[in-house]
Formats: structure tokens, C-alpha cells, sequence
């Protein structure tokens, strides 16, 4: 078997003690890399005054990890700037949002290349390699500059956007061609597939070949849609552990007579959480005879706390948060608990299964874990109800879910009213589906899914002369 060299931004091993917390693409891909012997090369997370290239590397779990620090440049242009004030809002449908800014294109290039330069030494002539997100996407181009020939697979964990929104990038088309360095370019759904396709065709003259090659730029690469799951036994594991059974005891203690909704999500503008908010408020008036019984808890951590449309939409949930409470508690309840503390993955796991309603409604998202582990958490004899965004990549998968347009806070007012009344057999039938889903398309499959088509795929010799 070949050695599987995995490549992200963020390298996060994990202790495998449940101590992550909210965030899939770690857990999925220490997950994959278990199973391999392998690598996990990116960035240390640390910034260094200059870039020495000089690896960190260590094994936990089974999972060895080298990583590098960048310097203040890198960090500032690459992942504050064209990163998460580029590509990120603009594949969440932000364009409002989204920062033109030349000296990111060109940190982020850089850092591309930096990340290349230091990972091409340590690779062996079989080894696979499997980069992943939107950070990396020229670092085929750059390796195979330093003459790396192995074959070489991509992985979208976010949406690929529509092209009228994608084309708005300056240099999009140098984007895009870049990615033709691939052998195999994989995305989250069907969906973002065809708009990466479309891109293509329309914008550069490509052609859809058959059986999943698609042709630009003067070479062919393979495109699917592997759907992320969860790393569903290690999570059925955790949810037996101690720390999860405390937790789903204090959250039923202090839920008593009361139904718990819980979201969970990294503070970002693309969760729809002032939307999720406003549509909890919109229940809230809506229904006075309910009021009483219900706890909505939403846990977001802060994230990305450098960038200003981070702090600003922080300052909004807060004030919303507060009118919310302000407005309709009473000196013996409060409706609204809303906590931007980290938890652990298998604590987080806890606080699923005492709750009656998951909402998750994301205005825009890659796959969105916390919605299979919402299903995976429950009790089957009692099951909670799923509300789930339709612009979730999950709502593929989980069409029993409760789906909503997650811009109007009316829809989920109303998806609220459903969930909290829907009769056990409904819940049951519902979840039993969602259940097997998230079962059976787990993270193996998606991994095992992408490494087969990667190793499947011709000669990038062939590739490249047909
Ligand atoms: O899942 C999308 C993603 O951007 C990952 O690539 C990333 O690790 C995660 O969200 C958290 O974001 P960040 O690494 O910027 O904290």
C-alpha cells in the first residue's frame, strides 16, 4: 500500500481523548491517516519572526505530523488576508465581504511555495498525496515545479460557489488553472462539482470528457463529490465515555420540564447564527404558551478573531442575545444561554443527546459535521429532531432532517414549533433514517472513496498526453 501524505492548513492531531472540539476537518482527517501509515504536513499554528522551513514533527495516536511556522508576512497575508478574508467569504457567498487585496494573492502564493519547498524533500516516488481546503489550492502547481511526479489529490471542504460569484476573484482563471496540477479534485457535492464544471466549460473552454474527467487548459482531471462524514465509531466511543455521560446528566438536570435546543458552531457569519437567533426570537413571540418550556443553548467558540468581520458580527450576537433574554426572561428562567467557550468534543457529545431540537442552519456550508453528530448522539427510543439548513452540504445527505431556508427567521420559527411538537413516531422514523445515513457514509468511506479514485486514476503521464 501506498504512503499517504496528508496536507492542510491546520494540523491538529488529536490525543484521542475527546479533547478536540468543535471543528471536523481535524478529526476527519487524523481519521484518515490512521488507517495509513503516513504523514500530516502543514502549519504549526505558530508565527516566527522569519521562515526557516525547520519541521516539528511528532506521533500521537498513530499519526505522525511535520509542521512549520510561518512568519508575520505569511500569516497576516496568507491566512488572515487571502484565505479568510478572500476565498472564504467569497465560497460562502459573501462577496460583501470579501477583501481584493494583491499583496494577499501574493502571500498567499508564497506560502503555497514555502509549504511545497519544504514538504517535497520528505516525499517517497510511491506516495500519495492529498491536499486539502481552500489554503492550499496552487500546491500542486508548486510541487510539481520542484519536479514532484506522484499522484496528487485535492479535496473542497468548503463550497465551490456558483460561477457568477466565483468569476467576481480577480484572477480566477489562474485559480482554477492551477488546479489542473491535480490528478483527482474531489468536493463535497454534487452540486459544487457541476459549478466547478460549469466554471470550467464556460470560462476556459473546457470539455467534460466522460466518467469523471474533465479537460481545460490543455490537460485532464478527475472531479467527484465525496461527501465528509463522521468518524462514527471513534464518536460512538466517545459518547459512552464518562465525560459525555456527565455532561448529558447536568444538561438533563437543568432542562427539567424543559425541552433543550441546542446549536453549536465556530463564531463565523457564514453559521446563520443572527438569523438563528432572531428566528428563536420569532417562536418566542410567537408561542407564549411555550415559552416556559424551552432552553435554547448556543454554544461558538470564537474563531478568527484577527479579522474585523469576526469582531463585528461577535458584537451583534452579543447585543441579540442580550434583547432576547432582556425581553423575555423572568426572575426564575432565562430562555437564551449563549456561551462562546470551547468544549470537548465528548462533553459536546453529552449536550447532544439531553437535547429535544439540533438547529443548524448554516446560510452556507461545505458539509457541516455537527449536524451528523447531532443524529449520532441520540437516544433511539427518544430521539431529537434535526433542523437543518438547505444550503448545508449535509441536506444532501439527510433529507429527513427538518430543512429550512436559513435566511428567514419565520422558517425556523415555524421549524422550531414542528420539532418541538412532532410525536415520538415521527421522531423515531425520521432518525432511524438520518441514523443509518451517518453510520454508513462515514469518514472511511469518504476516505476510502477518494483514495481509491486517486490511486485508480491513469499515469498523469497518460493523463497529461491524452
Ligand atoms: O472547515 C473549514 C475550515 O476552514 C478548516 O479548513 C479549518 O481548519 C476550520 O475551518 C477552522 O478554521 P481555522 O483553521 O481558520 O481556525
Amino acid at each position: 500500500m501506498s504512503r499517504l501524505i496528508v496536507v492542510s492548513n491546520r494540523v491538529n492531531p488529536p490525543s484521542g481523548a475527546g479533547e478536540e472540539s468543535v471543528g471536523g476537518l481535524a478529526m476527519a482527517l487524523a481519521a484518515a491517516l490512521r488507517a495509513y501509515s503516513g504523514l500530516w504536513f502543514g502549519w504549526s499554528g505558530k508565527v516566527a519572526k522569519t521562515f526557516t522551513g525547520e519541521l516539528t514533527t511528532r506521533t500521537v495516536d498513530g499519526v505522525t505530523s511535520a509542521v512549520v511556522d510561518l512568519d508575520a508576512a505569511d500569516y497576516e497575508e496568507y491566512y488572515n488576508g487571502y484565505a479568510n478574508k478572500t476565498l472564504w467569504p467569497l465560497f460562502h457567498y459573501r462577496a460583501d465581504l470579501t477583501a481584493y487585496d494583491r499583496a494577499y494573492g501574493e502571500g498567499y502564493q508564497r506560502v503555497n511555495a514555502r509549504f511545497a519547498e519544504t514538504l517535497a524533500p520528505l516525499i517517497q516516488p510511491d506516495d500519495l498525496i492529498w491536499v486539502h481546503d481552500y489554503h492550499l489550492i496552487p500546491m500542486a502547481r508548486e510541487l510539481r515545479r520542484l519536479g514532484v511526479k506522484n499522484r496528487i489529490g485535492f479535496f473542497l471542504h468548503v463550497p465551490w460557489p456558483a460561477h457568477q460569484v466565483f468569476t467576481t476573484l480577480p484572477g480566477h482563471r489562474k485559480l482554477v488553472e492551477a488546479m489542473f496540477d491535480y490528478d483527482l479534485v474531489g468536493f463535497q457535492t454534487q452540486e459544487y462539482q457541476n459549478a466547478f464544471e460549469e466554471y470550467v466549460v464556460t470560462e476556459a473552454g473546457g470539455e467534460l470528457t466522460g466518467a469523471g474527467r474533465l479537460r481545460g487548459f490543455g490537460r485532464t482531471l478527475r472531479t467527484g463529490a465525496f461527501p465528509i462524514g463522521l468518524d462514527a465509531a471513534e464518536f460512538g466511543r466517545m459518547l459512552k465515555s464518562a465525560k459525555a455521560r456527565q455532561m448529558r446528566n447536568l444538561m438533563t438536570a437543568c432542562t427539567v420540564f424543559r425541552h433543550l435546543i441546542v446549536g453549536v458552531d465556530r463564531l463565523d457569519y457564514s453559521k446563520g447564527l443572527e438569523e438563528r437567533f432572531v428566528g428563536f426570537e420569532a417562536f418566542l413571540a410567537g408561542n407564549p404558551d411555550m415559552r416556559r418550556q424551552v432552553l435554547m443553548l448556543q454554544i461558538a467558540p470564537v474563531s478568527r478573531e484577527s479579522v474585523e468581520a469576526y469582531q463585528e458580527i461577535r458584537g451583534r450576537l452579543d447585543a441579540l442575545s442580550g434583547r432576547i433574554n432582556g425581553e423575555y426572561a423572568d426572575v426564575d428562567w432565562n430562555p437564551f444561554r449563549y456561551v462562546n467557550k470551547n468544549y470537548r468534543r465528548d462533553e459536546l457529545g453529552g449536550i447532544y443527546g439531553a437535547a429535544r431540537v439540533g438547529l443548524v442552519t448554516p446560510l452556507r456550508d461545505g458539509m457541516n459535521l455537527v449536524a451528523k453528530e447531532f443524529v449520532a448522539a441520540q437516544n433511539p427510543q427518544d430521539p431529537g429532531v434535526l433542523i437543518l439548513s438547505r444550503f448545508a452540504g449535509a441536506a444532501r445527505q439527510m433529507p429527513e432532517a427538518l430543512l429550512v431556508n436559513p435566511n428567514s427567521p419565520e422558517e425556523i420559527a415555524d421549524a422550531l414549533k414542528r420539532a418541538l411538537t412532532m410525536e415520538q413516531p415521527e421522531r423515531i422514523r425520521r432518525w432511524e433514517a438520518l441514523f443509518d445515513t451517518v453510520q454508513r457514509e462515514d469518514v472511511t468511506a469518504w476516505r476510502d472513496a477518494f483514495v481509491a479514485e486517486l490511486s485508480g486514476s491513469e499515469d498523469r503521464v497518460t493523463a497529461l498526453a491524452s
